[in-house]
């Protein structure tokens, strides 16, 4: 592939920057067996997951590791997507009650959320609220924390960030106390996932990939992990939508999951993550099928404020080479568009729409978000309420 696109150079100001990845990654298929190297032997582990996980056999695939190790251990699943305030202080008193030593998070990016916050809670005392609206930091490191994803999507394995549905928003808690030990990016985990979650978190994984590759902080330490993230998913993401059990698909889905859970967590997100919150708040529309539905829409507005990134993302994904920067840019959408079609996902959301006037007030809520500040271009309430007008009536 010929990539003859010269991507401006940005001044830093006199910020220093800095990409900071304290987290220990294993990768590969049986990934996961790298964790009886961290367990203590007087370890009480706690796991953090879903029902989903107990019902299939991947609980089972954790459990063989902690039979061997002989470890004491509970398993705590009452944990539930998009995780609110009162889930996380439920799994903070069990987790005090056993005495937890060592916590595995295992699922998609709501077991991990709420084992993140466990884990430092148990050390810094005090409510989720006092970290989470009052902005109180973290001042001392959690229990050990290993994360083992179970979806390719969220890449929450590797981000200083646990996002906590509260008072009807999504609300992040930063800081790279969250960050766990280890993270083992094992395919076998993956292999049962239903093709309609394999496509929905593997299109937030590539929202987190597009929106960081062209966010205001993106830095070219955070380019080319969001590069190699298009790329992959590019090639193998319909793979593992059609062919579930294809671990290699399954591999470089994963991979790539992490490579942009990291780009996103460093660079920043933009519109398309800010107008997601919202609808998954009020709506409880999946957060994957939000952002999928919404990211051709906030790719055609980013497209004139930096389309050199765009055409560099039309060539990651197989396009738009040979063609100017312009028209090259505008086929990096085409391509989400063909992706979005081939992944079976519909092209609008008007099916959860509730009342038009909400339309406005998700406009103004997502403008005013934090996300939108890293947007490469101003978000405005009009913007949003343009795009949410188009997702949300069809
Ligand atoms: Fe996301």
């Amino acid at each position: 592939m010929q990539l003859n696109i010269k991507i401006k150079v940005k001044g830093w100001g006199k910020m220093p920057n800095q990409f900071y990845l304290s987290t220990r990654l294993y990768f590969g298929a049986g990934a996961r067996r790298e964790l009886t190297n961290f367990l203590q032997a007087k370890d009480r582990v706690l796991v953090i997951t879903d029902r989903g996980v107990v019902e299939s056999s991947t609980l089972l695939k954790i459990e063989e590791i902690l039979e061997e190790s002989g470890n004491s251990r509970e398993i705590y699943s009452d944990i539930v997507p998009n995780p609110r305030a009162a889930t996380v202080e439920k799994a903070l008193e069990f987790a005090r009650d056993f005495g937890a030593t060592a916590i595995i998070a295992l699922g998609g990016g709501s077991p991990l959320d709420v084992a993140k916050m466990v884990s430092v809670l148990l050390t810094n005392g005090g409510r989720l609220e006092e970290y989470q609206w009052a902005g109180k930091p973290l001042q001392v490191p959690g229990i050990p924390l290993y994360a083992l994803p179970t979806t390719a999507g969220t890449g929450s394995e590797v981000t200083r960030t646990a996002v906590i549905v509260d008072r009807n928003t999504k609300k992040g808690i930063v800081s790279e106390k969250l960050l766990p030990v280890a993270a083992f990016i094992d395919p076998e985990l993956m292999l049962t996932l239903p093709p309609f979650i394999t496509a929905i978190t593997g299109m937030d994984a590539l929202t987190h990939a597009i929106e960081a590759l062209v966010a205001r902080k993106s830095n070219p330490f955070t380019d080319a992990w969001a590069a190699e993230a298009i790329k992959l998913l590019g090639q193998w993401l319909r793979k593992a939508f059609a062919v579930g059990d294809d671990l290699v698909a399954r591999e470089q889905v994963a991979i790539a999951s992490s490579l942009a859970g990291a780009a996103m967590d460093q660079a920043g997100l933009g519109i398309v993550h800010a107008l997601a919150g919202p609808l998954s708040s009020y709506y409880d529309v999946p957060h994957g099928l939000a952002n999928a539905v919404l990211l051709p829409w906030g790719m055609n507005f980013n497209l004139v404020a930096v389309p050199e990134k765009y055409a560099l993302i039309a060539h990651l994904l197989g396009k738009g080479v040979g063609e100017s920067i312009d028209v090259a840019a505008r086929e990096a959408v085409m391509a989400v568009h063909e992706l979005l079609s081939d992944l079976e996902l519909p092209a609008n959301l008007a099916s959860y729409l509730q009342k038009e006037e909400d339309i406005a007030q998700f406009a103004g809520e997502a403008a005013a978000m934090f996300l939108a500040k890293a947007n490469p271009r101003v978000v405005t309430p009009e913007a949003c309420k343009g795009i949410l007008q188009k997702v949300l009536k069809g």
